[in-house]
């Protein structure tokens, strides 16, 4: 009797063993993040496009190669259900067919506007592309949104490459720039690196636009926005830098206290009125290079928060003010006026005109690299 007990108990114990087993080693291993790649269609020019699915835990992101762009990105909100956080298109006809939006893209190969699409380095004068009144915006007109980068599976995400030759949009140097994309710990990272052959300016950055209601669930004034910066640069009217650094006390760009996007878009403050509403680029308190909190955002209804970190000096906040209608995006949905925002980690705009701005130049021999990370949790 004695005998067939210890037995038992001994069974039990080795049951309780593998038990434990199977649940603690998951445990201990870290969690990789699942990597399927597919077709997603070709340009009109013919060029095959290649889309990345990147699945870690709840979250799931989709990378296509024009552009790099990020194509959707589900998060669950409170209740662990997911939603599709980003706006943009079903197909890449959607995306080839809009010059205006940037939806997802990686910006380049230079992000915001240089004034009057000229800039002078090392004592030579170069000419952009116009394409936003009399300057250039994010890059010229064929810039590194609407070309299909060649990309590659990593561990945990993927590699995105484009060379951009020598007098590309205007811009010296051949540039090779790299983006990569990976899913960890409840975030998406995004970190660039490029280098050049001559002496030449960038400033890479995403421009996806989030609302963390779900794309298409309404306008984003109810986000309550968080940015730990004390100074911004104010903006003449076609939206380029004066030069000054200004304090965001007492102005409607003060966000240190948590703040609905839409409590004081209308208020009648100068630098307000010029852009429409937010697209300002604040500048980050932090030192640049070293990873910083640059903004968090919490969606009341879902519960969903997002924390954007970067080693950026600047922030673009940009409140959808162009989305104005005219857009038809996923399952049909109407992007009007504030749809969305974007939160563009970034070197201060036209810095390639402000000398005493962050400097955006980049030299042969150097390898140019900065981390933007989105995290994601939910408030109860
Ligand atoms: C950036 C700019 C905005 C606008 C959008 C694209 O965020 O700062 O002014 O041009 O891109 O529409």
């Amino acid at each position: 009797m004695a005998n067939r007990s210890m037995k038992s108990n001994a069974l039990h114990c080795i049951y309780l063993f593998f038990i434990l087993l199977f649940i603690l080693v998951p445990m201990a291993s870290p969690l990789e993040a699942k990597v399927t790649k597919s077709e997603f269609g070709s340009t009109p020019d013919g060029t095959k496009v290649e889309i990345y699915t990147l699945e870690e835990g709840a979250l799931k992101a989709r990378i296509m190669t024009y552009g790099a762009r990020l194509v959707s990105l589900e998060v669950p909100d409170r209740s662990g259900k997911p939603g599709d956080i980003v706006l943009g298109y079903e197909s890449l006809a959607g995306y080839t067919a809009d010059p205006k939006s940037y939806f997802g893209s990686i910006v380049g190969r230079y992000g915001n506007r240089i004034a009057h699409a000229s800039f002078t380095l090392d004592g030579k004068v170069y000419h952009l592309p116009v394409n936003d009144g009399t300057n250039t915006l994010h890059g010229g007109i064929k810039g590194f949104d609407k070309l299909v980068w060649h990309g590659r599976e990593i561990p945990n995400g993927v590699e995105l490459t484009l060379v951009s030759k020598d007098g590309d949009q205007g811009f010296p140097g051949t540039l090779t720039a790299r983006v990569r994309y990976t899913l960890a710990a409840h975030a998406l990272k995004i970190e660039y690196f490029a280098t050049t052959d001559k002496d030449t300016v960038l400033n890479l950055t995403n421009h996806s636009y989030f609302n963390l209601a779900g794309e298409g669930h309404g306008d984003i004034l109810n986000h309550q926005v968080m940015i730990p910066a004390d100074r911004y640069t104010p903006v003449d009217a076609s939206l380029i830098p004066t030069g000054e650094l200004a304090p965001v006390a007492g102005t409607p760009l003060d966000f240190h206290n948590p703040t609905a996007i839409g409590a004081r878009i209308d208020d009648n403050f100068e630098q307000m009125r010029l852009a429409g509403g937010y697209d300002h680029n604040y500048v980050l308190n932090g030192k640049m290079g070293v990873l910083q909190e640059a903004a968090r955002v919490v969606e009341p209804t879902t519960g969903r928060i997002l924390t954007v970190d970067t080693t950026q000096p600047g922030l673009q906040f940009y409140s959808g003010n162009f989305l104005d209608g005219t857009l038809t995006g996923k399952h049909g949905h109407v992007y009007a006026k504030h749809a969305g925002f974007c939160l563009e980690t970034q070197h201060f705009p036209d810095s390639p005109n402000h000398p005493k701005f962050p400097t955006s130049e980049l030299k042969p021999g150097e390898t140019y690299h900065s981390i933007t990370t989105f995290g994601f949790s939910t408030a109860p």
